[in-house]
């Protein structure tokens, strides 16, 4: 992003759905570890791989007897009898309808024939790949100006958002993507914004749901033949960051930044917002409409926020795949509660209840875990199907003696709050708070966090979750006081006393390591910064600003080794190696481009932090896992060529005059348009990766 934009932008993950409108004059659109060890109490045996060293190289840099290559890039079919590989110009929604979308983020992986504990001896995985967003930036590289932009064009774009499922078939110790015969048959299949959902669980009637679900229906026919459920919605799903999977083999895909899809000004919503002060408070909230406002008449009519006006409601769920079923009908859960989801990863209590653990992105909001009234029954597949839609949810509540509380939320206990703070905002039911649960869990008491992205449960073998929890709070560029658990670092310079900008990762303790549990310790697990910093803040890429960059806490270190800023997603292995992907990394130390680093789940004295894996230029690094045996690495590498190594963003380069060539060709080289894709990284002697 460009160092002319206000910091908040500049290190905010929060890219607009179609970002290439935005802000252009004319258009003036403003896991699956398989085989953990029985006890989260160990110190992980010390990784032998070399820290790699600071880069800018656009490649995926490695250390020494590592390898990698591209699995599947946008684009890429995902069928028989079409041809491999893309013409990104004359991509229309029914081609993308059978290609791998854009933006790839989260990944997931399941074993082809399933089973449980999950069997770690696969020669065919599904893989499960989230496409975030799309952005005519990086898009149609013979559109010379963004006002050349077609309807169909628009469609493309949002077609490229959503889910992709891929059928992977072993090569040694690497992974290869397949082609399915059609849509239908075999596994590979895409799931996209106008592919019909089901709304199930307890905010499902909601009336804003009930209304947006009328115009999407109007809007888009039934393409599916009648197959899909009479009471499916054709909205699908979108804005797709991280999520999870669970025990019973279905895929969890968090819906995020859902604003961003939405076409139209703040004045077709004023009237609204004037009527309805729930109404206010959520696009207030949730900053819709996202921009777009003179391409609205492009867009479908469903995108259209004053044609559709509670669109926005019908998004920021977890929405549960079956991707061992092509045709079958992806669900909503609306039990779990309307938020910028990051993630959904699953653990299991110790009395078998299906425990939920969810961060909500945004700055300021808060952490979430949903534990389900049934119990997860590992011999009857179809038993499991519904339990998400069955529970209590819960907002985290961290107190200053280093302990915590889940609180449970209801329509009682967050009307009782409000009445006590004599705020006129009120909850009409269940399905009120679940829709509007931000602001049901601020009243609440929930602890404010630092934009809380991924949130990882340590499990052993069989799912359990054995009490040790990690959240990645990316950063916090706002001014604010210290929260516990946000701790703040003290400065000479006064805008970094109080802010946030490299981020940090808690840890919480569930109490007597039962994941259902409503009580819980908690302590900082590393600080983003410079263990090396011989002052405390540093100018960060474009100067200007300088952030907070030591790493310790109240005079004592967290983290020794790499420096890193802005954890985002993250992986723990069997043997409780964390394995942390960054995003925004580079907007606060130039030198290196978005990072993969692994430390210690428990450390004694400082936690040693190496720096596994350095992405392409522009490139954030996400969706981190491994394979279930352990010896090949995945992750995604999302909007290569997004922004230059200096920081200037190619969505202002590329429509410049005279316009320039992407940053970035990665993954195909040469003069090549840069692609998000999927890589996977092994070693050469085909062995366990981090060994
Ligand atoms: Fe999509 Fe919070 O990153
Ligand atoms: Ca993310």
């Amino acid at each position: 992003m460009p160092v002319t934009k206000h910091i908040n932008e500049l290190i905010a993950s929060r890219r607009a759905l179609l970002g290439g409108l935005a802000g252009l004059p004319l258009l003036n659109l403003a896991a699956c570890a398989t085989q953990p060890a029985t006890s989260g109490g160990e110190v992980a045996p010390v990784a032998t791989f070399d820290s790699l060293p600071a880069t800018n190289a656009d490649t995926i840099s490695l250390p020494a007897g590592y390898r990698w290559r591209s699995v599947i890039a946008w684009g890429d079919a995902l069928f028989e009898g079409m041809p491999e590989r893309p013409d990104l110009d004359a991509m229309t929604r029914a081609e993308q309808e059978r290609r791998f979308g854009q933006n790839n983020d989260m990944l997931a992986l399941f074993a082809a024939d399933y089973a449980f504990p999950p069997p770690t001896d696969q020669d065919r995985l599904i893989l499960c790949a989230n496409n975030e967003y799309a952005t005519l930036d990086l898009a149609f590289p013979a559109l010379d100006r963004p006002q050349n932009v077609s309807a169909a064009q628009i469609e493309a774009l949002i077609a490229a958002v959503g889910v992709s499922v891929v059928e992977l078939r072993r090569e040694g110790a690497s992974w290869r993507a397949t082609r399915s015969p059609a849509p239908g048959q075999g596994f590979n299949r895409r799931i996209t914004p106008f592919t019909p959902v089901q709304f199930a669980g307890a905010g499902a009637q909601h009336p804003w749901i009930v209304a947006a679900a009328s115009v999407v229906n109007n809007a888009e026919p039934d393409r599916t033949g009648g197959r899909a459920p009479a009471d499916a919605v054709r909205c699908g799903t979108m804005a797709n960051c991280a999520g999870g999977l669970t025990p019973w083999g279905t895929y969890l895909t968090a819906e995020e930044n859902f604003d961003g899809l939405f076409f139209g000004r703040d004045t077709d919503i004023d009237a609204r917002r004037l009527s309805d002060p729930a109404y206010a408070l959520d696009s207030t909230s949730f900053s819709y409409p996202g921009g777009g406002g003179s391409a609205a008449p492009l867009a479908p009519r469903q995108f259209r926020i004053a044609e559709n006006p509670h669109g926005p409601a019908l998004y920021g769920w977890i929405t549960e795949i079956d991707p061992y079923d092509p045709n079958s009908t992806p669900k909503k859960r609306t039990s779990l509660g309307r938020k910028k989801n990051e993630c959904a990863t699953t653990a299991l209590a110790r009395d078998g209840r299906v425990v939920v653990y969810m961060g909500d992105d945004q700055r300021d909001e808060h952490v979430y875990k949903f534990v389900t009234r049934g119990r997860f029954d590992p011999n009857n597949r179809a038993a499991n199907m519904d339990l998400l839609d069955e529970g209590q949810l819960h907002v985290a509540q961290f107190l200053e003696n280093g302990e915590g509380r889940w609180l449970p939320v209801s329509a009682a206990a967050a009307n009782a709050a409000a009445e006590a703070e004599e705020s006129p905002i009120r909850f009409r039911d269940e399905a009120d708070v679940l829709m509007r649960l931000r602001d049901a869990a601020r009243l609440m008491g929930a602890t404010p966090m630092d934009r809380p992205e991924d949130v990882e449960a340590v499990r052993d073998n069989e799912w359990r979750g054995l009490g040790p929890v990690l959240i990645a709070c990316t950063n916090n560029s706002e001014r604010g006081f210290d929260h516990p658990g946000n701790p703040r670092r003290e400065s000479e310079r006064p805008y970094t006393a109080q802010s946030n900008l490299t981020g940090h990762i808690v840890r919480m303790d569930e109490a007597g390591g039962d994941c259902a549990s409503e009580r819980f310790t908690w302590d900082v697990f590393a600080m983003g910064g410079d263990p090396d910093a011989t002052e405390l803040t540093a100018a960060i890429r474009g100067g200007g600003v300088h952030a907070h960059v030591s790493t310790k806490v109240n005079g004592v270190a967290k983290n020794v080794g790499a420096r890193f800023a802005c954890p985002d997603n993250m992986f723990i292995d069997s043997t409780h190696r964390v394995w942390i992907a960054t995003d925004g990394s580079d907007g606060i130390f130039a030198d290196c481009n978005d990072n993969i680093l692994m430390a210690p789940l428990n450390a004694e004295g400082p936690r040693p932090i190496k720096r596994f894996m350095v992405c392409p230029v522009g490139a954030e690094v996400c969706g981190p896992l491994m394979a279930p045996d352990e010896r090949a690495f995945f992750t995604s590498i999302q909007h290569p060529g997004a922004n230059t190594v200096a920081g200037a963003e190619y969505g202002f380069l590329r429509w410049s005059d005279p316009p320039q060539k992407p940053p970035s060709s990665f993954p195909d080289g040469g003069d090549a348009w840069p692609r998000s894709a999927v890589v996977v990284i092994t070693r050469d002697d085909g062995g366990r990766i981090g060994d």
